[in-house]
């Protein structure tokens, strides 16, 4: 029971961003004074602010630091306000209020705080309407994504499926990673398969065919026994999957699903590349949660895991030549170099990936043939690189000379400092040891403006290169980078933004569409491999509603599943350009996400939606179909 609490509330005010109302109450026997207070917001505070009754003494970022007029006291059940007006954004949601809060006493311990939703002041929120139908289906199949082509009749539902007589060991050793695969996620429903015959159960019979395309597989059903045909194994393994969910559906409900006992299944996957983000760097994810994941995108057919590990909140991933960067960069707490962000509560957090673990994820995702893809986001969003290295600045660049959209202060690595190049030859050495991927992610995304223009290591670097501003200091940083990547045979991809200034060798460069959708077009026609992600349909940190409660962030407007499901990236693209789009990713961006039931909340069932998207042709889409059948399917 927390002896503090303070609640936020938002009222309009005409011709700009509105005032939020902070209330603490004293819930304590004694009263309080002597104090100050913290809290974390996506609502921050703007450069110009007026604040009554309280003084704000420190901000970085979403953390901001008040302290109470001189001599205040509050009384035991009493309470405290101010108002603070000059907001960065306008809140739009309950959720942009308060994530953590804390008090510094008197004696200098440190208390959590208690806090409620952004409330509404003086005007109705409005309501969500339903986000998921109760679905209905025309045939009675569990297939998520919908295959390309299918033509069943549906029969007895078997008991268990098992490899039939003389059924290689590497393919029983394929359909046992499936069966592990399902009991992970649906740890109590019965298995699907068995390693021996078994009666009332039916055989699979596995064949290699040699004309079927790369990833595609073949069913073909009968009374007596399965035939799983594919080239490879990745289609032999989607094929499995696909008779895991078909059993999974039929028994899970009788009423809707049932099992196929004639015809065939011919499927193959729409787009190459589908992926999903997850960014650890604003919330730590345990390697179990991050494994979970993975198999929940196996379960859905997703195909690549893109993995933000590095952002100005925090640095993930250890790097053996500089331990600093998670000894001091993935820790955050009101003593550290960095300060508490986001739902940090009042004791410091810290969280970091060892090489080891990444071994053992980048093989997980590899039994699953998923391929996991590493981010570090360079050379803006790198607070938590900079603070745990500070020889990485241009110690001569003035502090506060640039903000970045996030509201941190000179987080950009500079391309004018040599041991910034130093220092990433030694990261990309130890990621390509860790990671067999083809590409490198290197963010490359929302640079501040004005970056780099107080430096004069800069100044003197622009000067000689005949560099004009930001955006070609960063192309000039970029294509160092990318050379470096290619000594260390790995192409380069990044945000949409690394094509500013000039962009990079569009040769084997892949870049992903995120501001808006329309960029897609303009990076294919540049010559760029291209992934869509645009926040508009695949951000499932925005809101899925837009009422004041539904939660979420909103930059990118709000994202019911029904559009996300709908949202068509190849539309975007004309005829002649379509061969540079690569495919489709989600993103699950942490800021807004801080429980278990957080993120599930928030992304599902958008990520299935999108994995269905990235599977299944457009005509074949059926959003009732879909509502129907996910919500039989795993979530964290
Ligand atoms: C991004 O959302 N900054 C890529």
């Amino acid at each position: 029971m927390a002896d503090y609490h303070l609640e936020a509330s938002w009222s309009p005010v005409e011709g700009s961003p509105g005032r939020l109302t902070l209330t603490l109450f004293n819930l304590s026997p004694e009263p309080l004074s002597g104090f100050s207070l913290a809290y974390t917001s996506p609502t921050r505070v703007a450069d110009t602010y007026v604040c009554h009754g309280a003084s704000l003494t420190r901000q970085v970022a979403n953390f901001h630091e008040f302290q109470p007029p001189e001599g205040l006291s509050i009384a035991p059940g009493g309470h405290w306000r101010f108002t603070v007006e000059g907001l960065a954004d306008e809140p739009k949601h309950r959720t942009d209020g308060i994530r953590s809060a804390r008090l510094t006493l008197d004696d200098g311990r440190r208390v959590a705080i208690g806090f409620g939703d952004l409330m509404l002041e003086s005007r109705d929120g409005g309501v969500s309407p339903p986000l998921l139908p109760p679905g209905r289906v025309d045939e009675p199949y569990a297939l998520l994504p919908w295959p390309l082509s299918l033509a069943l009749k549906a029969g007895n539902l078997p008991v268990v499926l098992y490899p039939a007589e003389r059924t290689r060991p590497d393919t029983i050793k394929a359909l046992s990673l499936v069966l592990a695969l399902y009991q992970r996620l649906y740890p109590a429903d019965d298995a699907p398969f068995s390693l021996v015959a078994v009666k009332g159960g039916r055989a699979i019979r596995f064949v290699t065919e040699s004309s079927i395309a790369a990833f595609a597989y073949e069913l073909r059903f009968s009374a007596h026994e399965v035939v799983l045909s594919s080239a490879d194994a990745a289609g032999r393994q989607y094929g499995l999957i696909s008779l895991a969910q078909l059993l999974h559906g039929a028994r899970a409900d009788r009423e809707r699903f049932q099992f196929p006992n004639f015809g065939t299944i011919a499927d193959q996957p729409r787009h190459e590349w589908r992926g999903c983000h997850l960014d650890v760097s604003g919330r730590f994810y345990p390697v179990a949660d991050v494994m979970r994941l993975i198999d929940i995108l196996a379960w859905n057919k997703l195909n690549i895991f893109h993995w933000h590990l590095t952002d100005d909140e925090a640095w993930r991933l250890e790097i053996k030549a500089y331990p600093q960067l998670t000894e001091t960069g993935a820790q955050r707490g009101p003593d550290g170099a960095l300060m508490p962000e986001f739902s940090d509560g009042s004791e410091a957090s810290a969280g970091h990936y060892t090489q080891d673990d990444v071994r053992r994820i980048v093989a997980h995702a590899g039994f699953l043939h998923v391929e996991v893809l590493p981010e570090i986001d360079i050379p803006g969003h790198s607070a938590a690189a900079l603070s745990a290295l500070p020889d990485l600045a241009d110690r001569q660049e003035p502090p506060g000379s640039y903000r970045s959209p996030q509201g941190y202060a000179n987080n950009a690595l500079n391309p004018a400092v040599e041991f910034t190049y130093e220092f990433l030859g030694k990261v990309f050495d130890e990621m390509a040891a860790l990671f067999p991927s083809a590409y490198v992610h290197i963010g490359g995304d929302e640079v501040a403006h004005e970056a780099w223009r107080s430096s004069p290591a800069c100044k003197v670097l622009m000067k000689r290169e005949k560099l004009a501003g930001t955006a070609e200091l960063q192309s000039y940083f970029l294509k160092r980078i990318r050379t470096m990547l290619s000594k260390r045979g790995r192409k380069l991809a990044g945000w949409n933004e690394v094509s500013h200034g000039g962009g990079v060798d569009r040769d084997g460069t892949l870049l992903m569409a995120w501001e808006r959708p329309e960029l897609g077009i303009e990076l294919a026609e540049d010559g760029y491999d291209v992934v869509m992600t645009p926040g508009q349909a695949y951000y499932l940190d925005m809101a899925q509603a837009q009422a004041w409660s539904e939660p979420g962030a909103s930059w990118a407007g709000f994202t019911p599943p029904e559009r996300t499901y709908a949202y068509e990236a190849e539309a975007e693209l004309p005829e002649a350009l379509k061969g540079k789009m690569r495919g489709i990713q989600a993103c699950i961006w942490s800021g807004n996400i801080a429980s278990r039931a957080q993120f599930n909340r928030l992304v599902f069932p958008r990520l299935p939606a999108i994995a269905e998207a990235a599977w299944t042709p457009l005509a074949r889409k059926d959003w009732d179909r879909f509502a129907a059948i996910v919500r039989m399917w795993p979530m964290l």
